[in-house]
């Protein structure tokens, strides 16, 4: 796959996205996950892989963590360190993560950074480096999309005018439009069904611990499309599998 963009290296949709915080679809994303960390995971150290403009990030030192951000684009880490200037925010670039160590957190999490890693090549590579800054009882707590999201329409996002997507295989393109925010340029991901993930998890020695699909409630304070029937999000708890 050669014409993918990240569309969050723009300025225009960067700032767009930093005033999101968790409305509509999103809440449904992170109402589970302060209940899911505290099931799996122990210990305080966290790395936010795609922490964005830090809303994620944000999100997790609310829960008591010391977390760093790490991202590709510097728009993007810009607005984060704007909005919170005591938050440690990294440039991750040509060295990868070379500048962290090894087994270094007890969370690693990542909020739908993975639907915008195109090649398998490099969705390996990151995980492989995922593993290795895990402590040995760490978690991976990965956030994606289910493919569903970009078949149906919902609080936060639509979809109607890419019928295509019903055809992507994996790895292939498909679009979204995010009606949460000013910028309403169709956004581009990758689509990665879970038999897919799976199968990479198990490439590099991360094993699957549990995998939720939350579904709303008509008790949540938001006006739902699909999201109490159809699940728009997986969240993926992983584990190292021990060495042999
Ligand atoms: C959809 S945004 C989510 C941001 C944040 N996690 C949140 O929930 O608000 C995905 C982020 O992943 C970043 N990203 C994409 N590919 C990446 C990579 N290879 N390494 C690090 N960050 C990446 C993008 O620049 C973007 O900021």
């Amino acid at each position: 796959m050669t014409d993918f963009f990240n569309a969050y290296e723009d300025r225009k949709m960067a700032e767009a996205y930093a005033k999101l915080e968790f409305p509509g679809t999103y809440y449904l994303a992170f109402r589970d996950l302060p209940g899911i960390i505290a099931r799996h995971v122990s210990g305080k150290r966290a790395l936010d892989f795609g922490c964005g403009a830090g809303r994620s990030t944000r999100f997790v030192e609310r829960l008591g963590f010391s977390v760093t951000g790490v991202d590709i684009s510097e728009s993007m880490l810009e607005l984060a360190r704007q909005i919170d200037p005591m938050g440690d925010y990294r440039l991750i670039g040509s060295d990868g993560f070379a500048s962290l160590q090894n087994s270094s957190f007890d969370l690693i999490q990542s909020a739908f950074t993975f639907d915008n890693i195109p090649t398998r090549e490099q969705k390996l590579g990151i995980l492989k480096e995922i593993r290795r800054m895990l402590a040995p009882s760490g978690r991976f707590v990965n956030l994606v999309s289910a493919p569903e999201i970009y078949w149906y329409e919902w609080a936060s996002f639509s979809t109607k005018d890419f019928p295509e997507n019903r055809n992507a295989k994996c790895g292939e393109i498909v679009k979204i439009i995010n009606t949460d925010i000013a910028d309403s340029r169709p956004v581009d991901d990758v689509i990665w069904p879970d038999s897919d993930y799976r199968a990479l998890f198990a490439e590099v020695g991360l094993e699957v611990e549990a995998k939720y699909n939350p579904l709303a409630r008509e008790e949540d304070p938001f006006e739902w499309v699909n999201e109490t029937k159809i699940a728009p999000w997986s969240i993926y708890v992983l584990k190292s599998i021990a060495a042999p």
